[in-house]
């Protein structure tokens, strides 16, 4: 017939379409800024677990679903380990091992193809033995290999979908996306953690050649690295601070590269003049090591470890509050080796009797603080020779 009537039906009908599409259009958006959010959360750490903890919870809060898994993959063994598991029952998930090619995760893993399987009990791929282990059902699920310049470095998973729902075709194009976000932040970490590694390592070896030239000091790196790390734990001192102090008594001596062998290797004491020639070493470590940008925070262990609270010490005569922490400690550290070590000239202290000499020269030669925190380390025992 046409009419009027039919027009306002036509109207409300396209009303109703366009309703539709703005709530699809505000629900992509606002999906789309929540990953954009959460990847600038996930890449502003290189610490690996903060990263994988970071991704699961990106997960599972991007696809509004139960639980989520990060798999990695172990080169050496070929298995896809659970790293983390998020939701109440993830602490039983977390010791979990599959096969390349066994289970979903598996099968993701071998061909690097996403998966969206809507009803996960009746797939014959599904590994029953995680659920049973962790006595979870797995309903429907996102599976999607993470990728790094093409190579599969692990899975991410994102488990039952809330609310009645199931997951679709556009959960998937979304959670790929997370994937790659998430695949590039871990491995960053991955890359961060091995340069330190690999940096450490240097550094250990740069040390090991100076105490390969002086045979009266054998392993008294190591044992300063200890000592300092022991009373690390017993002062407030942040992470990166830590670590700095680590590298810095790992090459506290590092100047002695540049001390002569005559005065190095001497097995009596030093006449004045070789002391002084010996005192230079801190000196020389600050001018080796401080060309490197990377190792500023380093450099005051190095300069300073042989500076004295009361202002007595070398090279630059600075008191208790001008001395960097990290010296002060590492300063602790190296006068209790030095006092418990023997030299062909004189027996070395023990134990107890080198801890009572710290405490007398506490406040004088050492800073009170670091010396009490010493000795707690001490009588808790984590301060032992060897
Ligand atoms: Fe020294
Ligand atoms: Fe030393």
């Amino acid at each position: 017939m046409g009419g009027p009537l039919d027009n306002s039906d036509k109207i409300r009908e396209l009303e109703e379409e366009l309703r539709h599409t703005l709530k699809k259009s505000e629900k992509k958006i606002a999906q789309f800024t929540t990953l954009t959010e959460l990847s600038t959360v996930l890449n502003s750490t290189l610490d690996q677990e903060e990263v994988r903890e970071r991704a699961m919870q990106a997960a599972t809060r991007l696809m509004n679903c139960e639980v989520s898994s990060l798999l990695l993959l172990d080169n050496d063994s070929h298995e896809l380990y659970f790293e983390v598991a998020l939701g109440d029952k993830g602490e039983k998930v977390k010791e979990i091992r599959l096969q390349v090619g066994e289970g979903i995760a598996g099968w993701v893993a071998k061909h690097g193809e996403p998966l969206l399987i809507a009803d996960v009990v009746n797939d014959e791929r599904h590994f029953r033995k995680a659920d049973e282990k962790s006595k979870f059902v797995t309903r429907d699920m996102l599976c999607v290999p993470l990728k790094v310049k093409n190579k599969v470095i692990g899975v991410l998973e994102a488990i039952n979908k809330l609310e009645g729902e199931v997951f679709n075709d556009e959960d998937l194009e979304l959670f790929i996306l997370l994937a790659n976000q998430v695949a590039i932040a871990v491995d960053n970490a991955r890359l961060y953690k091995e340069l330190r590694e690999t940096f450490l390592q240097t550094a250990e070896a740069l040390a090991d050649a100076i105490e390969k030239r002086d045979p009266y000091t054998g392993g008294h790196t190591k044992r300063v690295v200890r000592y300092s790390t022991a009373i690390s734990e017993y002062i407030g001192i942040d992470p990166s601070e830590k670590e700095s102090l680590k590298i810095s008594a790992i090459l506290h001596d590092i100047g002695k590269i540049g001390i002569e062998d005559i005065v190095l290797r001497k097995p009596s004491r030093l006449s004045k003049e070789e002391f002084e020639e010996m005192k230079k070493h801190p000196v020389l470590g600050h001018e080796i090591m401080g060309k490197i940008l990377q190792l500023r925070d380093v450099i005051p262990g190095m300069r300073y470890h042989h500076e004295r609270c009361d202002g007595k010490g070398y090279p630059d005569g600075l008191t208790c509050d001008e001395i960097p922490l990290i010296a002060r400690i590492i300063a602790v550290a190296d006068a209790f080796d030095a006092m418990t070590t023997d030299r062909p000239y004189r027996k070395g202290l023990d134990m107890d009797t080198a801890v009572e000499e710290l405490e007398r020269c506490s406040g004088k030669q050492f800073d009170e603080h670091i010396v009490r925190a010493f000795v707690r380390a001490y009588r808790e025992g984590h301060i032992f020779n060897g």
